[in-house]
């Protein structure tokens, strides 16, 4: 397996008026001394422009949380990938699992707005994961893969492309998987993605999200096959996200 520089992307959710800002500015700060790990903020769509102001010259990656899979027309409320790139990011996430549960996002869906982003030059952050029931009944790798197949699109092969596995049950709840489970999930990521893209899959990085905190970041961060982190809560506050990255390095 290669190794990867750590990408470790902040999703606001939707969190964050203008004074954020400010804690943007502490991340452009501290950023600088935290060589060797990619960083990435995705505020609200509200606030991408004025992120992209205060991160200035700074090396720290700005990301949507979402796009739709059209570039422009009668979408009321939506927001396209060319939106997102016209604003300042480089990123967009899609079929975060509150998306999907809250929006009723099929694969099908999550394809088209990957497929969206590479159109628009963005960095998709491809979200999969299985809910506790899932893991219950001990079908998390059949539901990875599966996702994995209905929401990577084809494009993937020769595209950058960040995959992000965050198991439902371990978001916002405080509760991660052990080590182990978390290594189980990403060997398999990688091998399902190997037999579709052969060599080509060695470049799409795969981070870890649910419950990431600077406590935990660590051991999580330095799980084999885990190239970063999908940070929620934890992201908000410049300390905390400067804290996991540091962990990265
Ligand atoms: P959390 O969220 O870090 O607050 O658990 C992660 C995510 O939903 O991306």
């Amino acid at each position: 397996m290669t190794a990867h520089r750590k990408l470790v992307a902040g999703n606001w959710k939707m969190n964050g008026l203008q004074a954020a800002l400010s804690e943007v500015r502490a991340m452009v700060e501290g950023a600088a001394s935290i060589p060797g790990v990619d960083l990435a903020i995705c505020p609200p769509a509200t606030l991408v422009n004025a992120v992209k102001a205060e991160l200035g010259s700074s090396a720290i990656g700005l990301g949507g949380q979402d796009c739709h899979a059209e570039k422009s027309g009668a979408y009321t409320g939506d927001i396209s990938a060319e939106m997102l790139a016209d604003a300042g990011a480089g990123y967009v996430i899609v079929g975060h699992s509150e998306r999907r549960a809250g929006h009723a996002e099929t694969d099908a869906v999550v394809a088209a707005k990957a497929s969206a982003a590479y159109r628009a030059g963005l960095i998709p952050i491809i979200c999969v994961g299985e809910s506790l029931e899932q893991r219950d009944r001990g079908e998390t790798l059949a539901v990875i893969a599966a996702q994995l197949a209905g929401s990577v699109p084809d494009q993937a092969a020769d595209r950058t492309t960040v995959i992000a596995y965050e198991p439902i049950w371990a978001i916002g709840t405080g509760r991660t998987p052990t080590t182990a489970q978390v290594a189980e999930v990403h060997q398999a990521m990688v091998e399902t993605l190997s037999s579709r893209f052969g060599g080509a899959a060695k470049g799409i990085r795969l981070l870890y999200g649910g419950s990431v905190k600077p406590e935990n970041a660590h051991e999580l961060m330095h799980v084999e096959g885990v190239d970063g982190a999908l940070v929620g809560g934890a992201s908000l506050m410049a300390a905390d996200f400067l804290r996991i990255a540091a962990a990265c390095a």
